[in-house]
């Protein structure tokens, strides 16, 4: 089998490196690649690369995934989040390949405080989540077997991620803020990895499980419960932290350019019925992550 995989730099690219590479051959490129196109703006270019690699499966980790920078440059986002995977799409389907596609719970408003399954209805705020949402639709339409995850506060031990913000802020000061009005679960960059190559090797023989499934870590938590799980942790650790007070607040106090959803609780039950998995507790890969991030 040979993948393609596209956007191998970013957090989940990364992990689908590793993830992949027992499947097949994986081919893997990013915007920036000399050999084959991987820049999400070139759609042209992007076609021509799924018709030299021919892929059996394209997994697109790429995005333009700056939420509040997408306010002030849409058609930028919409090229790379809508018009880019719609190509992929039309290329998957004319070679009659699976077409593997992440998306987010910022296409949904937010409302309310249930989890919401793959048919609630959408109602994104942002540039960001709109841009999304045409892709997932655009993908759709396309006729394309295909596999869309959503998923929500991703997080990976390499590069820069919010617990690590967070640690860096506990070791500087006595007193942090931190929102309590947005719950969702953060999720691993490596269990969507390891997730969707399970998918992928489940639907090759049963392509009726195609479709959009959301898909994030057991559990809910706000940003100030992630803040302060990761922050105990650290202690419990050994690490010397300044913080003597985490005082939770709410969004109004962080005004941002791109509004983002209070309830991005999603519903995993159609995952874990179509491919037989258990989706482990946020704290089981937030606390690997520390493990490795703190060097214990
Ligand atoms: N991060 C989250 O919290 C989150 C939440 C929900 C859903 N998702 C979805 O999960 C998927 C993976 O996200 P991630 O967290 O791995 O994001 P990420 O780390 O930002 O990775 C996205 C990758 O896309 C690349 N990219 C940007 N512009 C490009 C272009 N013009 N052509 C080709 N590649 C381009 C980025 O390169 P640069 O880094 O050089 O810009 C980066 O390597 C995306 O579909 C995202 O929408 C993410």
């Amino acid at each position: 089998m040979r993948i393609l995989l596209l956007g191998k730099g970013g957090q989940v690219g990364w992990e689908l490196q590793r993830a992949l590479a027992p499947l097949g051959e994986v081919v893997a490129v990013d915007f920036d690649s000399t050999d084959l196109c991987g820049d999400f703006t070139n759609l042209e270019g992007l076609a021509a690369t799924v018709r030299t690699v021919r892929p059996d499966v394209i997994v697109n980790a790429a995005a333009h995934t700056a939420v509040d920078r997408a306010e002030s440059e849409p058609e930028l986002a919409r090229t790379i989040n809508a018009l880019a995977p719609a190509v992929l799409a039309r290329e998957a389907a004319a070679l009659g390949a699976w077409l593997i596609h992440y998306s987010t719970d910022y296409v949904f408003d937010g409302s309310g405080e249930a989890p919401r399954s793959e048919s609630d209805p959408t109602g994104p705020l942002s540039v960001y989540g709109a841009t999304k949402l045409e892709g997932e639709q655009l993908i759709a339409a396309s006729g394309a077997k295909h596999l869309i995850f959503r998923t929500s506060w991703v997080y990976a031990a390499r590069g820069g991620n919010f617990a690590k913000t967070m640690l860096k802020l506990a070791r500087e000061r006595v007193r942090l803020t931190v929102i309590d009005d947005q719950i969702g679960a953060p999720t691993g960059a490596d269990l969507l990895a390891d997730v969707t190559a399970h998918a992928i090797r489940v639907v090759l023989s049963r392509p009726e499980l195609g479709g959009l499934y959301h898909l994030v870590a057991g559990g809910e938590t706000h940003w100030h419960g992630y803040a302060s799980f990761v922050i105990d942790f650290a202690r419990r650790a050994g690490e010397v932290l300044a913080v003597t007070e985490i005082a939770p607040v709410p969004t109004a106090n962080f005004p941002t350019p791109a509004k983002r959803p209070h309830n991005s609780r999603l519903s995993t039950a159609k995952l874990q019925q179509a491919f037989g998995l258990r989706l482990p507790d946020w704290q089981c890969g937030v606390e690997r992550m520390l493990t490795e991030v703190l060097g214990k």
